[in-house]
């Protein structure tokens, strides 16, 4: 069975210019509960291990550079199918290409500032949930 709840991201590009409550706002819209949240201004040494899957990819320290570049705020959220859910939620991860009504699509700059990150399978989900919370931190 499907994962119930899965990680997400507001990057530095949405947190600093005041748009995670109207994301926020949006997921919840669409059935999406919070059950963790918290503000963080990540070192490059924690967006380096967090983002350690793209490591060798050629926009990996970009990526880095911009992840610890200022705060930024990861969440779980819980729904049913929740990985596919906000995954469909967010868009492509190019807002140019995302579609109408997306997170994306409605609150992102570019490609690499591309407002918001979710996990790509339930295996991530958990263990992105596990590098930013603990149990005891999640309803
Ligand atoms: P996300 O899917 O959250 O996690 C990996 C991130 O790498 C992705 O969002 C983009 O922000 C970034 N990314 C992926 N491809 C590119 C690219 N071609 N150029 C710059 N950044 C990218």
């Amino acid at each position: 069975m499907a994962l119930d709840y899965t990680f997400s991201i507001i990057k530095p590009d949405a947190f600093n210019s005041g748009k995670a409550g109207k994301i926020l706002a949006h997921l919840e819209g669409q059935g999406f509960t919070l059950k963790a949240c918290r503000v963080i201004h990540m070192t490059k040494r924690q967006a380096e291990e967090f983002y350690a899957v793209h490591r060798g990819r050629p926009f990996y320290g970009e990526l880095v550079e911009f992840m610890s570049s200022a705060p930024c705020m990861p969440f779980i959220l819980a729904k049913a199918n929740a990985v596919h859910a906000l995954r469909d939620a967010i868009g492509a991860t190019d807002p140019a290409e995302a579609a109408a009504g997306t997170v994306r699509k409605l609150f992102a700059e570019s490609k690499g500032k591309n407002a918001i990150h979710a996990s790509d399978s339930d295996e991530n989900a958990v263990r992105e949930s596990r590098f930013f919370f603990t149990e005891a931190e999640v309803v």
